[in-house]
């Protein structure tokens, strides 16, 4: 066991240096449970060749390739250059050696025909622009028996938010809006049928789908649409739903609807429906 480069790490951690204390906290909170499902999904082998697909901050990336050790190799490819130099970081503070980041897009992928032996992706086939052309990819890329796992959020994300959203929309008879409001759920999450077919049709045997659940409590809408995640990566594509002159005074009306449900129900409790996926390369 080569574990100089660890004490290193632990005593750079033990002294407060704040780089390391940033490297060993990590994890997306919204990416977690997609992540946890997955790395229970995947078998482990010697030696394996591992690509994760829209690798982001490095998860899991960086956790699969820990757990499968020194002499199997994880690749990260991601086009957010951001991101990539995150992980690298990461990945250079805690000594993890078998990791590989690559900047790019999954359509195209700078790999061989048949160079992985699994293909994970947490939350990211369902944010690709073309999601076809990266399962073909997948598909190329792939050895034979090779498995691929996939998270992503299944159409009733935030159910009751939209319910609220569309009521709204309704009740001022803004039609096209709706039109683009169901467009939007829609276009990023597809259903466990339409991901089995999707994958069934680029050359992959489905064996198991695990659809799960977690839920955002919030106090009310008012924290809901403070919450810096939410701004940061819902409220732009809910806003651009509604005439940009309309938005504010929809959302602040909006608010002060979901604030009353929420003090009728003890609070915003907002599910997260998701799907893990495993398959085999035919
Ligand atoms: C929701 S994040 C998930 C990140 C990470 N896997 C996690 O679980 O935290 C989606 C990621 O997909 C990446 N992405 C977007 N378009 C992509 C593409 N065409 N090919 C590969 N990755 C892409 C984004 O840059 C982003 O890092």
């Amino acid at each position: 066991m080569n574990s100089s480069h660890q004490e290193l790490f632990r005593s750079r951690f033990e002294s407060g240096e704040p780089q390391v204390v940033a490297a060993t906290d990590e994890l997306p909170l919204w990416s977690a449970p997609f992540g946890l499902a997955l790395l229970e999904m995947v078998k482990l082998l010697p030696g394996m060749k591992v690509l994760d697909l829209g690798c982001g901050f490095g998860f899991p990336m960086l956790e699969l390739a820990s757990r499968l050790g020194p002499r199997g190799e994880v690749t990260g490819l991601d086009p957010w250059k951001p991101a990539i130099e995150r992980s690298e970081a990461k990945a250079s503070l805690r000594g993890i050696t078998n990791v590989r980041l690559l900047q790019g897009e999954a359509e195209a992928m700078p790999f061989e025909h048949q160079s992985f032996d699994l293909i994970v992706s947490n939350n990211g086939l369902n944010n690709v622009r073309d999601v076809d052309q990266v399962l073909n990819e997948c598909a190329r890329v792939a050895k034979p028996r090779a498995q691929l796992v996939m998270t992503a959020n299944l159409p009733k994300t935030f159910s009751l938010f939209y319910e609220m959203f569309e009521m709204l929309l309704e009740d001022r008879g803004m039609k096209a809006e709706i039109e683009a409001l169901h467009r939007h759920i829609q276009s990023k999450r597809k259903t466990s049928a339409e991901w089995r077919e999707l994958i069934d049709k680029a050359g992959f045997d489905v064996r198991k789908v695990r659809e799960e659940s977690f839920t955002w409590s919030f106090l009310n809408g008012t924290a809901l649409f403070q919450h810096w995640f939410i701004h940061l990566a819902f409220l732009p594509p809910w806003m651009s739903i509604l005439p940009k002159d309309q938005a504010p005074e929809f959302f602040a009306f909006l608010e002060g609807r979901l604030n009353r449900l929420a003090l009728e129900r003890g609070g915003l409790h907002l599910d997260v429906p998701f799907l893990c996926l495993d398959a085999l390369r035919r």
